[in-house]
């Protein structure tokens, strides 16, 4: 069983999180492995991918072999490797020292512990994430590189723990299509976003290669949805965004936005 953050940490995290969830924080078995559980009794599966996010084999290998390789197999072989994600992500986020970050499913903490360095001391990382195994995952990695800006929580993309406009940037890679309510995750995250906030999403599109039939059943069985082409460039907008941009890259879209000030 790992300690609990310092106590500087989870102060900075009680300032974003909801009344009900800062009240929970504030309870010493709440903290489990080192992040905080506000999900104990888990968050339903919507299939096959989501089920191997919580074995202990898939986090173990994720960053390294798992998500590069899976991810080049979506994104093709042209499409952009991991540095280059980074830059996208940092590109849409448009994130700088001392901002408050939201790494939502944010899997070993494979990005929130880049932008944990990027945001430097004075800013602060959130890597929430349903999977107990994942999460255990991003402590060890954080502490053995010394952050001491990030915390990691346990909880449900749709249900968010944070308040309203309580962070600068929002960033959902590679899970928007593991949700059971992509749009009311949108939603969430868009609610937790203060004025001018920015948003970077990678996700599914749809792309007129695979048969409709074949498409459906690879998505039944996967429980990966996958989205039509302005779907979510569209959602964005009918939330508010502006300058909403998207890159395609083989079956992902990069899609980003931010809020008017
Ligand atoms: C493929 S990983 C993505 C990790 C990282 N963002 C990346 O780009 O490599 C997907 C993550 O989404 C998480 N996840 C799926 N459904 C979720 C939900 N409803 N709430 C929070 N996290 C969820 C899984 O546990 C898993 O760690």
């Amino acid at each position: 069983m790992t300690a609990a953050p310092a106590e500087l940490a989870r102060s900075r995290l009680a300032e974003l999180l909801s009344a009900e969830a800062a009240a929970r924080a504030s309870e010493a078995d709440a903290w489990r492995d080192g992040y905080l559980d506000l999900a104990p009794e888990g968050v339903e599966s919507t299939g096959t991918t989501q089920s191997l996010m919580l074995t202990r084999a898939v986090p173990a290998i994720y960053e390294r072999w798992w998500r590069p390789a899976l991810g080049r197999a979506f994104k093709g072989l042209g499409g952009p490797g991991m540095a280059e994600e980074l830059r996208i992500a940092r590109l849409f986020l448009g994130l700088s020292g001392g901002e408050r970050v939201l790494d939502l499913a944010c899997g070993p903490g494979n990005f929130s512990r880049r932008f944990a360095r990027i945001t430097g001391q004075d800013g602060f990382v959130v890597g929430l994430d349903a999977s107990p195994t994942m999460l255990a995952k991003g402590v060890a990695e954080a502490r053995a590189e010394g952050l001491a800006n990030i915390v990691f929580v346990r909880g449900d993309a749709t249900a968010l723990p944070l308040r309203d406009g309580s962070v600068d940037c929002v960033c959902c890679f590679a899970a928007l299509h593991l949700f059971a309510e992509p749009f009311g995750a949108l939603d969430e995250m868009r609610r937790v976003l203060g004025p001018g906030g920015r948003i970077a999403l990678m996700t599914s599109i749809r792309r007129a290669v695979a048969p409709w039939p074949v498409s459906r059943l690879a998505q039944g069985v996967s429980g990966m949805r996958v989205f039509e082409p302005d779907e979510i460039t569209d959602a964005l907008a009918d939330r508010g965004f502006v300058e909403v941009g998207k890159r395609v890259s083989g079956f992902v879209q990069f899609v980003g936005g931010r809020l008017p000030e």
